[in-house]
């Protein structure tokens, strides 16, 4: 009889083998031809499944509100400083993608992991907060340098608008504002920023849409799909920022002595 030889890799999210390729099964033809869009082509590779448009619109505008966020923020200074140094765009790419983590841009699964938790315990805002500052971890999806209660982060207002028009249910994102309530009466710089705001609202387009199980949202959560929107979001924005450097023939950064405490 036949022997299959036993294979090292095991794929199941795309396959090259025939005329076209697929994406989760979706030919690339039907994907140009039907218009598919980024959002639709995430849904894919990502989640193994086509998503109802309002889900995949979600998607595209996460990608394009956090696309770029200035010269000045941790990621686009790094690009720029290794621009600089002369590098290539990867090397430039990745240094600016390395700063991504728990403090800058990456807290998007933590904030769905605790808001999650917190909801699905039903934790007040007080005992969820209180909670976290006795384990001594900062909320995440809390908490921003330069955005305030008078100074809101209009990228967070976009984000709840859209779900209150288009999502069946908010809860998740409600259960944030909540938190930001009380955080906010600690202090002013303690609002719902972006990543809390995308980690929140995705619980909620994971739950409401009727696409996942309960076990495949605990699995997306768990796994941690959520910070890979920023990573490849703010990819756009480091290349830009790379391609302006090279651009302007800016040479060698250094950093002014001047704004360096020296001290023992
Ligand atoms: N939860 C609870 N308390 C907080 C939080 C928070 N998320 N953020 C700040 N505080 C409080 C703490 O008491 C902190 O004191 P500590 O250093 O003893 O913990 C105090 O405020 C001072 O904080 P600031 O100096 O005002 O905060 P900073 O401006 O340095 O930090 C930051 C901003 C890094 C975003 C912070 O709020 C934080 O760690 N948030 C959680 C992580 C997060 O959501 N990051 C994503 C930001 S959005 C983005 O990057 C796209
Ligand atoms: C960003 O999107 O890069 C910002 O929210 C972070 C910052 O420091 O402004």
């Amino acid at each position: 009889g036949k022997v299959r030889a036993p294979t090292h890799i095991i794929s199941t999210i795309s396959d090259d083998r025939g005329e076209e390729p697929c994406y989760a099964g979706v030919p690339m033809s039907t994907i140009v031809e039907q218009g598919y869009g980024v959002g639709d082509v995430i849904s894919l590779l990502w989640f193994k499944r086509s998503l109802p448009r309002y889900c995949t619109q979600f998607i595209e505008i996460c990608i394009m509100l956090c696309a770029d966020h200035g010269p000045c923020v941790s990621g686009a200074h790094n690009s720029i400083v290794t621009a600089r140094a002369g590098k290539d765009l990867v090397s430039s790419l990745v240094s600016g993608l390395l700063t991504i983590g728990p403090r800058f841009g990456g807290a998007i699964d933590d904030a769905a992991r605790y808001f999650k938790d917190a909801y699905d315990r039903n934790l007040t805002p007080y005992e969820f907060v209180e909670g976290m500052k006795k384990k001594g971890i900062r909320v995440p999806g809390i908490g921003h340098r330069i955005k305030s209660r008078d100074n809101r982060d209009k990228r967070v207002q976009l984000l709840q608008k859209y779900a209150h028009t288009h999502f069946p249910s908010v809860k998740y994102m409600e259960y944030a504002c909540q938190v930001e309530t009380y955080t906010l009466s600690k202090a002013n710089n303690l609002v719902l920023n972006v990543d809390g705001a995308i980690g929140s609202l995705f619980l909620d387009l994971l739950s409401g849409s009727g696409m996942f199980t309960k076990q495949e949202i605990d699995e997306i959560v768990e796994i941690g799909y959520l910070n890979g929107l920023f990573v490849l979001a703010r990819s756009i924005g480091l290349i830009g920022h790379t391609f302006d450097q090279k651009r302007l023939k800016q040479p060698l950064y250094r950093h002014p002595w001047e704004d360096v405490l020296y001290t023992k």
